[in-house]
């Protein structure tokens, strides 16, 4: 009997133990589905969020561009045609140069365009040609309340906490547009939950001045992400920490010889991130794609464990929550 009151109490300590260890942790190193598991099925589509979800990353990343009546659309780019057949579906619709922009079309109408995966508009060849069939599908965009909805709606199904990683796009093109695209997600986050640094949500923009306004003025209390791009300078590290809570710099910045840094200084930028309080997730790891590095796990290696990142975006969620549990 006692032996067996042991056992019990054993076996709810480890699954009390698997229990936390499955929700997120920022402390530990965290795994970002890019775009979704889109190494596997068209980025931003449902499909690919619900696959990354099964895979067990962290944190699910939107992108975020505002429809012409002014509701978020997951989406990576303010342009349409790279990912979607608006060209054959509204081939009138284009702007003076040429582009298709998603500010240009109502919900209801961007609900009837047809997503498959990302095409390169010079060769109308896949980016990834190993990746999904670059074919007509039935993936549809959808809306950043709608793809909240389903991650939350299967964190309830399998008992788990996965996180969302909205970006705000290109805030300077839609004031532009006369919409304030900050305001207008931050509502949709507080609607859905998501207000303060506790909760599962990091909001990122490349846009410095953007995301200090969105702490500042905006009075946002989320983990924010400061996105940097090659070859943008490294060394504003004090002032991003005066708004955010984390860095994420490009895997060219950080990794690929061509930025002439030497590895020592790129451990040293690191470092002082991290004594800024600044946590470092950098993007975007894919196992089709590793410079400099004979294989994707020889990358993983650098990242983590000589860089000491505390978090990577990846097309690949599975191989990197693999990687990281062994
Ligand atoms: O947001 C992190 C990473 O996704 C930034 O690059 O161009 O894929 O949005 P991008
Ligand atoms: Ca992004």
């Amino acid at each position: 009997m006692r032996n067996s009151s042991k056992y019990l109490a054993l076996l709810s300590l480890i699954l009390l133990f698997s229990c936390n260890m499955s929700t997120t942790n920022l402390s530990d190193k965290i795994v970002i589905a890019h775009r979704g598991a889109s190494g596997y099925v068209p980025e931003h589509t449902m499909e690919s969020k619900a696959m990354a979800h099964a895979m067990n990353a962290d944190y699910i990343e939107q992108d975020i561009v505002l429809s012409k009546d002014g509701i978020p659309i997951v989406i990576h780019d303010i342009y349409l045609e790279e990912v979607t057949d608006v060209a054959l579906v509204y081939p009138e619709r284009s702007r003076e140069d040429g582009r298709f922009y998603v500010i240009d079309f109502n919900l209801d109408e961007l609900m009837r365009l047809s997503v498959h995966e990302r095409i390169d508009l010079s060769t109308k060849n896949a980016v990834f040609p190993n990746r999904y069939p670059l074919k007509k599908t039935s993936f549809r965009l959808h809306t950043l309340e709608d793809e909240i909805e389903l991650i939350q709606g299967m964190n309830k199904s399998t008992g788990k906490n996965i996180g969302i990683y909205p970006e705000i796009k290109n805030p300077g093109f839609h004031r532009k547009q006369g919409k304030d695209i900050s305001k207008i997600v931050l509502q949709v986050l507080t609607k859905k939950g998501y207000s303060k640094k506790s909760d599962a949500c990091i909001l990122q923009c490349f846009d410095a001045k953007e995301l200090q306004r969105i702490r500042q003025e905006l009075g946002c209390d989320l983990f924010l992400t400061q996105l940097l791009e090659f070859p943008q300078s490294l060394d504003d590290l004090e002032k991003y920490a005066s708004f955010a809570d984390a860095i994420g710099p490009s895997i060219e910045q950080l990794i690929m010889e061509s930025v002439g840094k030497s590895l020592q200084e790129k451990k040293e930028f690191i470092e002082r991130a991290h004594k800024l309080n600044l946590k470092v997730h950098a993007y975007t790891f894919r196992r089709d794609q590793h410079p400099n590095f004979e294989n994707f796990e020889d990358l993983l290696e650098f990242g983590f464990n000589e860089l000491e990142l505390d978090g990577v975006f990846t097309d690949f969620p599975d191989t990197v929550v693999s990687f990281l549990e062994n």
